[in-house]
């Protein structure tokens, strides 16, 4: 038989983590205890409260019908009433919020739902590669712009936008930024609005690490400045301030046709959530905001560790000030002439510590690589000394079980099979 899979298969880009994957993966299987720095996914706790909710609301019939395809009308009133609370952005719970099963999913149905075949995405290099991928999933062109700091940023999104035709019809934004953790202030946004109005551009901005901030720093919502609810939306999501990222709650609101466009299609492909789902995230949305900034401590306190560590063992690295990760220029010692996707993959075969290679999320990032908060403090100064033996061939002992050095992190409480699944889904980038 010769199957022949579709188009929007085949022109996907290369998968650029496959061998790393597969190397943290046979590490695994072969009883390593492999220090996994690499994915964004979360280790700690969903809220207790949140948890007791799901599983009371989880015991009434009510709740095991299909759900509402855009989402509970409280659960959207929820995150109306907390974009107030934060942001002081008004929204309309019924035209201006749609529920989605986690922003990634949401970005790509909003994907399907604006680009036609031979559309055109502004999109920033390095990029989270879902950006990149459900462009090209729907039909449409990647116009990768090296990202650099947001002033120079925005000047070169200007200059495709002036001399690019057929004119690009989306922006991506994703602030605070992953990979790089690049931050901006309410300005950067305001400029944004300036352009998209002016070159009839739509904006999308990705706010998933929108409450993941440090030192007092908050991040700005592209829909708190003037006329960004006329020109685009903003992803958000429980998966990294409430740790429920395998519950799939995200949200996708502001510019109602945009909304409503999402909504459309969500219609068409989905029921919506359990609804206990959403009813226990009606009470985090509601109850929540404690929680949510003493995560973000969480992360501030191994932010400093992994950033003073990484100094020590000779790299310059800046100190983010929001996301969950480090974005770090490998030293040209330690990189000896390789990229980083060898080099990372020498990391993981030599210190047992998996990082994501920063050539991974574009041609921008290589040089760099990603490394995530989400090990315990214990188990990034494990790592620290695993990367200095390795890099700088200090002696360090290793403890004799490495899981002495903290408790397990989630990632290594997931079986084998689900690691693999986890894997082949692409999930290092995360
Ligand atoms: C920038 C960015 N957007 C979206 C997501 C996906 O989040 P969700 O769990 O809400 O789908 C991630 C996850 O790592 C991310 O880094």
């Amino acid at each position: 038989m010769n199957i022949e899979v579709s188009a929007r298969i085949t022109r996907l880009p290369p998968y650029l983590f496959g061998r790393i994957n597969a190397l943290k993966a046979a590490k695994r299987r072969a009883g390593c205890d492999v220090i996994d720095l690499g994915m964004g996914n979360p280790i700690d706790p969903s809220p207790d409260f949140v948890v007791d909710k799901l599983a009371i609301a989880a015991r009434d019939p009510h709740n095991h019908r299909y759900s509402a395809s855009a989402g509970l009308y409280n659960l959207r009133r929820e995150l109306a009433r907390k974009y107030e609370r934060r942001y002081g952005v008004q929204l309309d719970p019924d035209k201006e919020v749609v529920v989605t099963i986690g922003s990634k999913e949401g970005f790509s149905h909003l994907m399907l739902a604006m680009l036609g075949a031979g559309d055109t995405v502004v999109v920033g290099d390095p990029a989270y590669p879902i950006h990149v991928y459900a462009v090209a999933l729907a039909g449409g062109n990647v116009i990768s712009v090296p990202l650099g700091n947001d002033a120079a940023f925005l000047t070169r999104v200007e200059d495709v936008l002036k001399n690019l035709y057929p004119r690009p019809k989306l922006l991506v934004l994703n602030y605070p930024h992953n990979p790089s953790a690049i931050t901006v202030e309410p300005l950067f946004y305001r400029q944004t609005v300036e352009l998209a109005r002016q070159y009839n551009v739509l904006v999308i901005n990705d706010f998933a690490y929108g409450e993941t901030c440090f030192d007092g720093y908050q991040a700005p919502s592209f829909l708190a400045v003037p006329g960004g609810k006329e020109v685009g939306v903003e992803l958000s999501t429980m998966s990294k301030p409430y740790n429920m990222a395998g519950w799939r709650v995200g949200f996708c609101c502001g510019n109602a046709e945009m909304v409503q466009a999402l909504a459309t299609i969500k219609g068409y492909y989905d029921y919506g959530h359990f609804a206990p789902i959403q009813i226990a995230s009606i009470l985090a949305l509601r109850n929540g905001d404690e929680f949510v900034a003493a995560q973000a401590q969480v992360y501030q306190r191994r932010r400093d560790i992994l950033v003073a560590g990484l100094r020590k063992i000779g790299w310059q690295v800046d100190s983010p000030r929001a996301s969950m990760f480090v974005w770090a220029r490998v030293a040209e010692q330690h990189l000896a002439g390789q990229g980083t996707i060898d080099f990372s993959l020498r990391l993981l075969e030599e210190a047992e510590v998996a990082v994501a290679p920063g050539r991974g999320f574009g041609a921008n990032g290589e040089g760099f690589v990603r490394i995530a908060l989400v090990e315990n403090e214990l188990r990034i100064k494990q790592a620290l000394r695993q990367m200095d033996a390795c890099l700088n061939g200090r002696k360090h002992q290793r403890p004799q079980s490495r899981r002495a050095a903290g408790t397990p992190a989630a990632t290594e409480s997931t079986t084998e099979e689900h690691a693999t699944a986890q894997d082949r889904a692409g999930l290092v980038g995360g």
